[in-house]
C-alpha cells in the first residue's frame, strides 16, 4: 500500500475515478434570490429513519456562500439524456438556469425537470471535510421518474448496462485463422438473420420477396414518390439494385402506382393497398423487436441503439441517410 501521508494527487483522483457515481445537480437560491446550482457526483444516502441525504461541495466553489446560508437545496439525479446539462452546471459562476423551465420547491428553490430522481432536502447539518464542506439535507419531498440515470466513472459520462448471466458467460475462442463468438461481424450478421427470420413468413405469406419490402416498401413508407434513381441511391447500402422490372412487378400487384408509362426514370408511390401492407409488416417488425430486447431495460436498450449508430458511422462509406432531411 501507498505511504498515506504522500498521496499523489493524481493518483487519488484516478483511483476515485474508479468509483462509478450517479450524476447530480444540485440547486439552491441565494439571500438576493438568485438561483445557484453545480453539478456534484459527491451525493449519497446517508439514512433511512429520517430519510437524509449528503453531498459534499469544493471551499472554491461560487457557490459556497449562497449553499453555507441557505435553508433548503434540491438534488436532482440526472437522467442519461442530461449529460449536456452537467456540463452546464460544471461550469463555474454566471447564471446557469438561462432558458431553463424550473418549478419552485420549499424556499422558492429552483427545481429542474427531466431527471431521474429529485429530492428536496432541508439543509440539516455541515461539515468540515478537507477542501470541501459536507452537507447533510433531511429529505422533505422527492419524485421518481424511472428515467435511465447518467453514470460518471473515469472522467466520462457513461450509462448502465446490466451484467447478466449471458454476458458474463466466456465467450468460445477463435479456432485459428478463423473467428470466435465475439467477433462483431458474426453477431450482427446473426441478429439480422434471426430477426429476420421471422418476418419471412408474412412475406411469404403475402407473396413479397425480402428485397421487395425492406429496399422498396418500406423506402417508400418513409419516402414516397421517388425515381428508381433516388430508391436505388438511398438502398445503395444493401447491395440491392432496384429494377424497373421490380418495381413494375410491385405495381402488377396493386402495391405501387408509377406517375408515367413512358418517363425511363418514372416516380414511384405507394398505393393505398402497398400503404396498408408496409403498416401490417412494421407491426410485425415492432412485435419482433420488442421480443429481441425483451429482457433489456431501458438503459441496456438505449446503449444498444447507440452503440449500433457508432458502428454504422464507422462503417459509413458516405451513402445518404434514410432518415436525413431533404
Ligand atoms: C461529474 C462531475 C461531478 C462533480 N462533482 C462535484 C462535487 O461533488 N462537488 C463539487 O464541489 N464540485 C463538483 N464538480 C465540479 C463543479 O461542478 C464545478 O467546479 C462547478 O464549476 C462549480 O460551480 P460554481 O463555482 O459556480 O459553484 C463536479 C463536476 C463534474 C463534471
Amino acid at each position: 500500500m501507498t505511504d498515506p501521508l504522500r498521496i499523489d494527487l493524481r493518483a487519488f483522483r484516478g483511483a476515485l475515478g474508479a468509483f462509478a457515481t450517479g450524476v447530480t445537480i444540485v440547486t439552491t437560491r441565494d439571500k438576493d434570490g438568485r438561483d445557484v446550482g453545480l453539478t456534484a457526483n459527491s451525493f449519497n444516502s446517508v439514512s433511512l429513519e429520517p430519510p437524509m441525504v449528503l453531498w459534499s461541495l469544493g471551499k472554491t466553489s461560487q457557490s459556497l456562500k449562497a449553499f453555507v446560508e441557505a435553508g433548503h437545496f434540491a438534488v436532482h439525479i440526472l437522467s442519461i439524456d442530461q449529460d449536456s446539462l452537467s456540463g452546464r452546471f460544471a461550469k463555474s459562476g454566471g447564471d446557469k438556469f438561462v432558458g431553463l423551465t424550473v418549478e419552485r420547491g420549499q424556499g422558492q428553490i429552483p427545481l429542474l425537470d427531466g431527471c431521474a430522481a429529485r429530492f428536496e432536502c432541508r439543509s440539516a447539518f455541515q461539515y468540515d471535510g478537507g477542501d470541501h464542506v459536507i452537507f447533510v439535507g433531511e429529505v422533505i419531498a422527492l419524485d421518481h421518474s424511472g428515467r435511465p440515470p447518467l453514470v460518471f466513472h473515469g472522467g466520462r459520462y457513461a450509462a448502465v448496462i446490466g451484467t447478466s448471466e449471458a454476458a458474463r458467460q466466456e465467450p468460445r475462442a477463435a479456432t485459428e485463422g478463423g473467428f470466435g463468438e465475439d467477433f462483431l461481424g458474426y453477431l450482427l450478421g446473426r441478429a439480422h438473420y434471426q430477426f429476420f427470420a421471422r418476418m419471412r413468413p408474412e412475406l411469404e405469406r403475402r407473396v413479397l420477396r425480402e428485397e421487395e419490402y425492406t429496399d422498396i416498401l418500406s423506402v417508400l413508407s418513409l419516402r414516397d414518390n421517388r425515381s428508381v434513381t433516388e430508391l436505388n441511391a438511398l438502398v445503395e447500402f444493401t447491395g440491392y439494385h432496384v429494377t424497373q422490372e421490380a418495381v413494375a412487378s410491385l405495381e402488377k400487384r396493386g402495391l405501387v402506382s408509377l406517375d408515367s408509362a413512358t418517363d425511363p426514370d418514372p416516380r414511384v408511390q405507394l398505393t393505398a393497398e402497398g400503404r396498408r401492407t408496409v403498416i401490417e409488416l412494421i407491426a410485425v417488425a415492432k412485435s419482433i423487436e420488442a421480443d429481441a430486447e425483451a429482457d433489456l431495460d431501458q438503459s441496456e436498450r438505449l446503449v444498444l441503439r447507440r452503440l449500433l449508430k457508432k458502428v454504422l458511422r464507422n462503417t459509413d462509406p458516405g451513402l445518404p441517410s434514410l432518415w436525413e432531411a431533404e
